[in-house]
């Protein structure tokens, strides 16, 4: 009897790993609103010293919704942000982050989530000072397990993208406010995160500068980023689909306005 050889067989192709920063399709409408990203029930912060910051705040955001946070100074709406952002946790209550129970993660856990999940954007830009911009926006994208060159480019991508294609190597002394919050969010937003938060973006801004800001949030909203824009500007909260109404820690009005192409009510 002759024996042949079997076939060896094909060697599986291994997996391909998921790129956590990969850029994201341009959403169909279909897909926004599909899935929440940030669901908070009842959720309290008491800081120490007994100031009730939020007293019970339920709040659903949806994949690619932009939204306002509105509310006079002291009414809880960085410290909403910060819960929203995973920053701090609450004192009680339920905080989910693109359907992650955050009381369920470890500090080291919540981090990973955060880095992966959420970009921040802030009033006073936080840009590492005497790195170029583009070694700013490179910094974003540490986690993403990208070698170096593949971060520069994809920072080069991030800045062509928010308009400072010719800024690459300024330094954040050698860029205007405008520019300053460009490359934040240009950072904010190079690893695709699920949620982007921004505190107050364009308040230290002046009204040319800022409104070129908000028609970047605008730009970005329209690709599928989901935005939250904490703000004082009512003009500015006028101007997004939604405005969350923010008083003494509570949510006290959750408005819907008709955009064109964009539903009246919350989907
Ligand atoms: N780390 C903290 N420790 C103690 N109290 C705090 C802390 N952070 C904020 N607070 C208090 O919690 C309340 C809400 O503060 P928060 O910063 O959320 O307000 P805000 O709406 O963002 O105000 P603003 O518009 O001035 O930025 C305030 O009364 C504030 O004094
Ligand atoms: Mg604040």
């Amino acid at each position: 009897m002759t024996t042949h050889p079997r076939p060896s067989p094909t060697p599986p192709t291994p997996p391909t790993p998921p790129d956590p920063c990969a850029p994201r399709d341009r959403r169909t409408p279909p897909d926004r609103y599909a899935r929440p990203v940030v669901e908070l029930t009842a959720v309290t912060k008491e800081y120490a010293g007994g100031v009730q910051a939020l007293r019970g705040v339920d709040l659903t955001v949806l994949d690619g919704e932009l939204l306002a946070i509105v509310g006079p100074s002291g009414s809880g709406k960085s410290t909403l942000l910060h819960i929203v952002g995973t920053l701090d946790r609450p004192t009680a209550g339920r905080v989910a982050i693109a359907g992650h129970d955050v009381a369920a993660l470890s500090d080291r856990a919540l981090s990973a989530l955060r880095s992966r999940h959420v970009g921040f954007v802030f009033q006073s830009f936080h840009l590492v000072p005497g790195i170029s911009a583009q070694a700013n926006v490179a910094e974003g994208l540490l986690y993403c397990g990208l070698s170096r060159a593949e971060r520069g480019r994809r920072a080069a991508a991030a800045l062509e993208r928010v308009g400072l294609g010719d800024r690459m190597e300024h330094r954040p002394h050698e860029l205007s406010g405008g520019q300053k919050q460009r490359v934040a969010i240009a950072r904010a937003v190079a690893g695709e995160p699920d949620l982007l938060l921004a505190d107050e973006p364009t308040g230290a801004l002046d009204t040319a500068s800022g409104r070129s800001v908000m028609e970047l949030l605008h730009e970005l909203n329209d690709d599928g980023a989901t935005i939250a824009v904490i703000t004082h500007d009512q003009e500015i909260a006028a101007s997004l689909p939604r405005s969350v109404r923010i008083r003494d820690g509570r949510i006290v009005s959750d408005e819907w306005h008709a955009q064109p192409g964009r539903p009246r009510e919350a989907p």
